[in-house]
């Protein structure tokens, strides 16, 4: 029914012990501080240079909010990854070494991520002028998400580990504008996550494996639907970022302003947080393994999400 991937537990396992280890404090604090004169995220997803009401100043901090903001719904989606991971990993601790070990180091690293983000935010925070409000409480998105089926949640989370590798090699990687502690946290967890993507592709493939058709379109279904709540919360998301911008821009945007403003920042959302991870070539191939329709279903929605 499905190409299934070649790889196997140990191969994974010895990248990841292969990958140069790094701590939180090796990226942020202390003489690595944020430089405020500089863009945080790449044009290709901020996409803040097409909007033509805002001067240069505006455009940057805009970019930087969009920086918080990709720091905080990172948070936002660890905090479900990693209660996931553990819960896949607790009844099959007896199976296999090389998987109980790959799985708790995948677990181990996406909880030194939740403290990554989380302390780039206070960099953040203290260096920023106003304050920049953000979606959650991560508890209750990560309640919301976990109610689905696992393997519903088990593409969800493969959709962002291969969404965080495209981020970094198609838009971050070239960019020498960018600022080098944001540009370093964003290559360093790129650098992780090439590992979860494949761990999370087994773990597709096992929990398909498991289930029954039906099984497999209630798993779609859940997919489907957590990506209408994720979409609903950037659309929110937009709006704060449009209050935090204009508390620290001084102004307030015309009616028609906003209305671009909005309009253009959520399909640049959906484009970094969902688009990007659900046209991913190694996301579609894994979709293979949920049935013959689960491709074609994706495939008639993501121009929404492009
Ligand atoms: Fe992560
Ligand atoms: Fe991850």
């Amino acid at each position: 029914m499905n190409a299934k991937t070649t790889l196997t537990h140990e191969a994974i396992l010895g990248a990841q012990q292969r990958t140069p280890s790094w701590r939180v404090e090796d990226l942020i604090g202390g003489e690595r501080q944020l430089d405020f004169t500089k863009s945080f995220m790449p044009e290709g997803l901020a996409g803040v240079e097409s909007l033509p009401f805002l001067n240069r100043d505006q455009r940057r901090t805009l970019n930087q909010i969009r920086g918080h903001e990709y720091l905080s719904i990172f948070g936002l989606v660890e905090e479900f990854i990693l209660p996931f991971v553990l819960d896949h990993a607790r009844p099959r601790l007896r199976d296999d070494d090389h998987r109980v070990r790959a799985l708790l180091q995948f677990a181990g690293e996406e909880a030194k991520h939740i403290q990554l983000f989380k302390r780039f935010r206070e960099e953040f925070e203290a260096g920023f002028a106003q304050r920049c409000e953000v979606i959650g409480p991560p508890e209750d998105v990560a309640r919301e998400v976990l109610s689905k089926p696992a393997l519903s949640v088990a593409l969800v989370t493969l959709q962002i580990e291969w969404m965080s590798q495209r981020h970094y090699l198609e838009s971050v990687s070239d960019d020498g504008s960018l600022d080098p502690q944001f540009k370093s946290l964003l290559r360093h967890h790129w650098m992780e996550e090439a590992q979860h993507a494949q761990l999370d592709t087994l773990v597709v493939e096992e929990l398909a494996a498991s289930c029954s058709e039906t099984e497999r379109e209630q798993a779609l279904q859940g997919y489907l639907e957590v990506g209408t709540f994720l979409d609903a919360g950037l659309k929110q998301q937009a709006e704060l970022d449009l209050a935090s911008l204009e508390r620290a821009a001084g102004r307030v945007l015309d009616p028609e302003s906003r209305w671009e403003f909005l309009t253009q920042q959520h399909q640049a959302m959906r484009w970094t947080y969902l688009g990007s991870g659900m046209t991913h070539p190694r996301f579609l191939q894994a979709l293979e393994s949920i049935g013959p329709r689960a491709r074609a279903t994706i495939a008639e929605i993501t121009p929404t999400f492009c």
